[in-house]
């Protein structure tokens, strides 16, 4: 246990897991926890959840398991990043203040980056943007040096996922007439159902804030559903865009779906739910790579060159070609594409493709 001004870090003992960190700070209410899963590519990378979790015991169960599938993401996506997740312990609607976010820049700092943090549920770019006057190493803030909102790149990624998933099932791209429905109309859900309305699909969402779904049957001709509707929906494309775990026995057995495809991390329960969408004859868009848009965006903002929106635009459209290539190593070997994409990552991680040869560079800190 070290401790740093009136911060207390604890080392809490995590197998097959780098560093994971237990912080507090008394004086400023902080509790939260970083954890870093794997950092052979590069330093870890991953947003900052503010969650008001019931106990410490399921924010470390959540931190670990979003630190895990970033070191996946970061391999697969080939950003030059490894795994590593945080989160503090806060409902963020009443106790998330500057002085919180200032505390907790401070002890990232610390860790002289090791780790990279970033937005996630509950911490918006205007928050790490806060995080980042103390610290330089946060990603995807609204200085005009950083990458601003990642929201729209990891749409677009999961419909570039849309496609790829068409076009192993069918060898044709098309969304024009195909069903999706979407759980969840937030950041990400909503610019992906505006993005399948253009093209031609048809829409069916349910999501927890009756607006949303006014907005999006007035927007795109959105068939409304209530909560748990939305898994027996007879349609193409089955899209998890709000929260994770929601992929189980007792969801499972309901599904109607071709193809799960959407940007919600930590989809399946447990990874043995996989199976049972692949013996169900159900292709599953394994979440931690067709959501990658987000941390692609992030990413681009720390190359020498600085931030360049075309280019990341076409870096995550390169997701299409990954997804199709884990289908493929998916079918060839008889196993679930989750399985395959875990395998894949793991492959590029121990051989050390895709580590990082020059430093980040944190173009916002440097002006
Ligand atoms: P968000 O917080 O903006 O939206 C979540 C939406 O889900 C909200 O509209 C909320 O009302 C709705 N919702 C909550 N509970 C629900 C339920 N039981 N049923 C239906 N809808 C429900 O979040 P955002 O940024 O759109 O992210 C969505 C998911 O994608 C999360 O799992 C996030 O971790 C993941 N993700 C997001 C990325 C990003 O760039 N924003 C990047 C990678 C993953």
């Amino acid at each position: 246990m070290k401790t740093l001004q009136e911060f207390t870090f604890t080392k809490l003992d995590v197998s097959d897991y780098e560093e994971v960190l237990l912080i507090t700070n008394e004086k400023v209410g902080l509790r939260a926890i970083i954890a870093i899963h794997d950092t052979s590519l590069g330093s870890a990378l991953g947003g900052t959840r503010i969650y008001p979790y019931a106990t410490q015991e399921a924010a470390l169960f959540d931190v670990l398991r979003l630190s895990e599938g970033m070191t996946y993401k970061s391999a697969l996506a080939e950003s030059g990043f490894g795994g590593g997740k945080s989160v503090i312990i806060a409902d963020p609607n009443k106790q998330k203040t500057q002085e919180l976010l200032h505390a907790f820049g401070e002890a990232v700092d610390s860790l002289q980056g090791k780790y990279i943090c970033a937005e996630d549920m509950g911490c918006s770019p205007e928050d790490v943007g806060t995080i980042s006057e103390k610290t330089p190493y946060v990603v995807g803030t609204l200085h005009p040096k950083s990458s601003g909102n990642p929201s729209y790149y990891t749409a677009w990624g999961t419909y570039c996922g849309i496609k790829a998933s068409l076009q192993h099932l069918y060898k044709n791209t098309s969304v024009k007439g195909k069903t999706v429905a979407i759980q969840g109309l937030g950041s990400v859900g909503m610019k992906l159902a505006e993005m399948l309305f253009q093209a031609g699909a048809k829409i069916i969402v349910t999501d927890t804030d009756p607006e949303k779904m006014k907005y999006a049957r007035a927007h795109y001709s959105a068939k409304i559903v209530a909560l748990n509707e939305i898994y027996s929906q007879p349609c193409d494309i089955f899209a998890p865009c709000a929260m994770g775990g929601i992929l189980h026995c007792k969801t499972i057995k309901h599904l109607k779906c071709k193809v799960i495809a959407g940007c919600a991390n930590n989809q399946l329960l447990r990874s043995e739910d996989a199976d049972a969408l692949h013996k169900k004859g159900i292709l599953y868009a394994p979440d931690f790579v067709i959501n990658a848009g987000g941390l692609i965006n992030v990413a681009e903002e720390l190359c020498k060159e600085g931030y360049n929106k075309k280019n990341a635009f076409e870096k995550t459209q390169k997701i299409y070609d990954r997804l199709l290539q884990i289908y493929e190593i998916a079918d060839k070997s008889g196993i679930s594409t989750h399985e395959a994409a875990i395998s894949l990552a793991r492959f590029r991680i121990n051989y050390k493709i895709g580590k990082r040869k020059e430093p980040p560079v944190f173009h916002h800190a440097l002006s």
